[in-house]
């Protein structure tokens, strides 16, 4: 299509949440979270932001790709856990690296990073763009229930990136949105107005497990079956797929649906719990540092989420 990926980078903050620090706040276990979800442990932050997170994981895509920040001519952040709704991620991710180019955020949960990358790469398409910065960035423990097992459990904090120049890599793309408040949501919070009736729900994370687990086995393994396709390959041809780690019981399930191995599926989830928008681009960066992809190699990347949404794309590295 358009891109190529020329450097990833990705942070996660220093404090570790394991799961008997969790069973310290709700009824909860080890046992339960290993075998239910697949998480050991989750990074929280304690003082950084989410532009914060975002920025470290933007200057080592930025290194990796051995240029400096005022060759970018984009940056696109996704996230559903902004500091501020105003100004952007983006824009302060833009000051804070020292590029003079557009930024701006874009929101579709889980699946964001890849609905970023899209963009990205059709900002590249219409021309004009040498580098674009692409980031997931997500404090997600700033609006999760803390007092709700059945979600608090799962997520964590952390940023990923990746920096895209013009090229033919990126294979084939496909986006999905079936809106729906219902399954998951994460109200903006209180308003001000004095004349609005309407009661308006806190800022949190609330989420439907077993919906949103069956929506999320579906869409990996449609979605998987359709940018296979389209790129005229069959998902046994893929070295590897980065999937969104939400629940490992998630991919294992769409592995089987899929009939292809476990071990192509990229895991971390163990260590990171779900990071929303920056779980691809985590993987992903651990992927390219792992120095285990050589040129020409197939891999997908793929996320489903609140929405409802869903993305994955081929790209051949
Ligand atoms: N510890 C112990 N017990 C628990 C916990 C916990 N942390 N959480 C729930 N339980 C209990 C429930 O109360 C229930 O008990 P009961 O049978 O006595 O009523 C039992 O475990 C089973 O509960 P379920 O909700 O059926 O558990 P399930 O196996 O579905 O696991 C989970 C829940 C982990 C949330 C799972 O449904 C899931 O992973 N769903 C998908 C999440 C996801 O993919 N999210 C991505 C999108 S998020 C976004 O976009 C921001």
């Amino acid at each position: 299509m358009s891109i190529r990926i020329i450097g990833t980078g990705s942070y996660v903050p220093e404090k570790i949440l394991t799961n008997d620090d969790l069973s310290e706040l709700v009824d909860t276990s080890d046992e339960w979270i290993t075998q239910r979800v697949g998480v050991k442990q989750r990074h929280v932050s304690v003082n950084e932001t989410t532009a914060d997170l975002a920025v470290k994981a933007a200057q080592r895509a930025v290194e990796a790709a051995g240029i400096t920040a005022d060759e970018l001519d984009l940056i696109v952040t996704a996230t559903v856990s902004a500091d501020s709704l105003c100004p952007s991620t983006a824009a302060l991710v833009q000051a804070a690296i020292g590029a003079k180019c557009p930024a701006f955020d874009v929101s579709s949960a889980c699946s964001g990073f890849l609905f970023a990358l899209d963009t990205a790469a059709a900002f590249v398409a219409r021309g004009g763009i040498r580098h674009a910065l692409v980031i997931g960035a997500e404090r997600l423990s700033r609006i999760v229930n803390w007092t709700d097992r059945s979600t608090c459990v799962i997520f964590g904090d952390g940023a990923g990136a990746a920096v895209v120049a013009p090229g033919d890599n990126y294979l084939v793309s496909h986006l999905f949105t079936q809106g729906n408040d219902d399954v998951i949501s994460i109200p903006a919070g209180p308003g001000n107005s004095p004349f609005y009736e309407r009661e308006e729900p806190a800022r949190q994370i609330n989420m439907k497990g077993q919906e949103t687990f069956k929506f999320a086995v579906r869409r990996i393994a449609d979605d998987i079956r359709l940018v296979t396709a389209k790129a005229g390959i069959t998902p046994e041809q893929l070295k590897y797929i980065v999937p969104h780690q939400a629940n490992s019981r998630i991919i294992d399930l769409a592995a089987r649906k899929l009939g292809v191995p476990m071990e192509k599926f990229r895991l971390n989830i163990d260590r990171y719990g779900n990071t929303s928008s920056a779980s691809v681009a985590i993987s992903l960066d651990e992927l390219v540092r792992s120095g285990e992809l050589q040129p020409g190699d197939l891999i997908a990347l793929c996320a489903f989420g609140g929405g409802l949404s869903s993305a994955a794309c081929v790209i051949r590295w």
